[in-house]
């Protein structure tokens, strides 16, 4: 499996996906600001990737803290977890994270644990972070490749793969799941700009694992669904309201307009930690900004001339009504969103019930 984020002794190590089909480097990050900066710079992107880095962060950070009562480690602890956040806006797998990690410090400090045992609780709390990852993308593989024909021709956006999650991918999980069942393939990437996160990373993990792979520029979606060389649309999420809108790259809710028009399932696969059901719908969700050099350059060559003003929004929001179903770990849950993503995240009822589960 692709080597997206490991933990070694107390340093995290990140493939740096900046670098991304052309060169594979790993960047080793030893203390929380160097996390921080590997999320911000995205060295590491993808929303359940930033939740674990920012896990692992934390316990690699804390790990070195030179603080010997618990008050000055806590109040230590706080300032990291406020420098994690402060991160990337969209993505709530990276809040979700950061509170999982302070409930597990809370804990430790009320069965009155030492520093010491506060860390390894943190260190404990992080891997587990990664390895339920791991386990949520193979649950997704399983229960989404119900969804997809055999010979399907499958549309994605951005990267949803191993590289944006602890391993094996959301979206491309799916796609993965599909193939381990004996089924054939054949994805199209979009190309993704500004970031290029189609061209560069999507296709480069499935061209390695040998799954038929054509990238496409943004601008042709819609002329291949016309063509009727689409079966289906998947892609990933950064947040998913209450209410099922969801925040995905940029020009996902184009593609989504684009399969309704043309009749086209369009899913969206992710696991629970991205729901977040205290955003009512998607007019709520922010939506990160990047640079505007990001959109005027591509690898140094300059696209747009100086003076031009430039808009660079991260993500975008696809309404609920465009999703035919979210992949999650606990099954495929369908319209009303309302009532079954609160069903999933309460888990009530179990993950097989046939109401939630195509
Ligand atoms: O800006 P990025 O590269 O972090 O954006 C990533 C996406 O939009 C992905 O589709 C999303 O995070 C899902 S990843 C499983």
């Amino acid at each position: 499996m692709l080597p997206t984020i490991a933990r070694e002794g107390d340093v995290v190590v990140m493939i740096d996906q900046r670098k991304l089909p052309a060169r594979e480097l790993y960047v080793r990050c030893k203390t929380a600001p160097d996390v921080a900066r590997a999320i911000k710079t995205m060295v590491i992107r993808g929303a359940p990737a930033i939740g674990v880095a920012a896990a692992l962060g934390l316990a690699v950070g804390m790990r070195r803290s030179k603080a010997t009562g618990t008050q000055k480690f806590a109040a230590e602890f706080q300032k990291t977890c406020e420098l994690m956040a402060s991160t990337r806006p969209t993505a709530v797998n990276l809040f979700w994270a950061i509170e999982r990690m302070k409930r597990s410090f809370a804990t430790g400090v009320r069965a009155g644990g030492s520093v010491d045992q506060i860390k390894d609780r943190l260190d404990r709390e992080a891997q587990l972070i990664h390895d339920e990852d791991v386990a949520s993308c193979r649950a997704m593989g399983a229960f989404g490749a119900a969804v997809v024909p055999d010979d399907a021709r499958i549309l994605t956006h951005c990267n949803a793969g191993a590289l944006a999650t602890a391993g094996y991918g959301t979206a491309l999980g799916v796609i993965r799941g599909a193939v381990e069942q004996g089924k054939r393939v054949a994805v199209f990437a979009d190309e993704t700009r500004p970031f290029l996160q189609g061209a560069r990373l999507t296709a480069w993990e499935l061209v390695r694992d040998g799954i038929q792979t054509t990238v496409i520029t943004d601008n042709m979606a819609g002329a291949l669904m016309r063509q009727k060389k689409v079966d289906l649309v998947v892609v990933g999420a950064d947040r998913i309201a209450a209410n099922g809108d969801t925040a995905n790259k940029i020009g996902t809710y184009g593609v989504a307009v684009l399969a309704r028009e043309h009749q086209i399932p369009f899913y969206v696969a992710a696991p629970l930690s991205t729901v977040d059901l205290h955003t009512p719908d998607g007019a709520h969700i922010p939506i990160e900004e990047r640079d505007a050099r990001e959109v005027t350059h591509v690898g140094g060559a300059q696209l747009a001339p100086e003076g031009a003003l430039i808009w660079n929004p991260a993500f975008d929001v696809t309404p609920h009504q465009y999703i035919g179903g979210i992949i999650t770990e606990r099954g495929i849950l369908r319209p009303p969103y309302v009532e079954s993503l609160k069903r999933a995240v309460d888990n009530v009822p179990g993950p097989r019930d046939p109401a939630y589960i195509s």
